[in-house]
């Protein structure tokens, strides 16, 4: 079955508790906490403390997407914080695999992430030290945007080459090409825009689980 995880960027930020308690009654799987450092991306979102808060009330996993230049300075405050998933992207060069190591040996799961316009071939090298590949389904930075229809197939390819990790995808999901991103291998789903706009979510959440 697809886990859905509703991205807190479309919530509510004066209403964050009501809106996430709201996701999780409705039948999220995890989190999916956006980080944003103005740097890798052109915006500012959340910090340790908003996922240390989340972790308070939150039964589900935290799915902790690390948009930032220099996210090794930061994994220890995240993983003390509670993310559960902590996701790095690939484009930010360095070392890549000791961050995931790093993240792996404190008990998360390590992610690695990749932009629309990035290769699969910068996040082969690091397959088996990770537990997700995030395939980004639209520029990172914002909310709102449509789908990038090129990336299904990557996800095709990482499971044709072997890949038994998850694999999530971020950006332009909604009720309408959830099943073709599934059908390639998708694992978990992250929707903001459409989750949260939807009239009855906990509905939208049961029918997105049946596909
Ligand atoms: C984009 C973020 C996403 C975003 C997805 O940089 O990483 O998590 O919140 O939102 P929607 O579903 O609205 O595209
Ligand atoms: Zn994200």
């Amino acid at each position: 079955m697809i886990r859905i995880a509703p991205s807190i960027l479309a919530a509510d930020v004066l209403n964050l508790e009501r809106d996430a308690r709201r996701m999780i009654a409705a039948g999220a799987d995890w989190l999916h906490v956006d980080v944003m450092d103005a740097h890798f991306v052109h915006n500012l979102a959340y910090s340790p403390e908003t996922v240390r808060r989340l972790k308070e009330i939150s039964p589900v996993p935290l799915d902790v997407h690390l948009m930032m230049d220099q996210p090794g300075r930061y994994l220890d405050v995240f993983l003390d914080a509670g993310a559960d998933v902590l996701t790095i992207h690939t484009e930010i060069g360095g070392d890549i695999g000791g961050m995931l190591d790093k993240i792996r040996r404190r008990g998360a799961k390590a992610g690695l992430a990749l932009k629309p316009g990035t290769g699969l071939s910068a996040v082969i090298p690091w397959l088996d030290q990770t537990d997700l590949i995030l395939t980004m389904t639209v520029e990172p930075g914002f909310g709102g945007q449509k789908l990038n229809e090129a990336v299904l197939e990557k996800i095709a390819e990482l499971r044709d080459r072997g890949y038994r990790g998850e694999i999530e995808a971020d950006g332009g999901i909604r009720e309408d090409n959830l099943a073709r991103l599934t059908a390639k291998g998708l694992t978990v789903a992250v929707m903001g825009t459409a989750l949260y706009r939807a009239e009855d979510p906990a509905a939208m959440m049961a029918r997105l689980h049946e596909m």
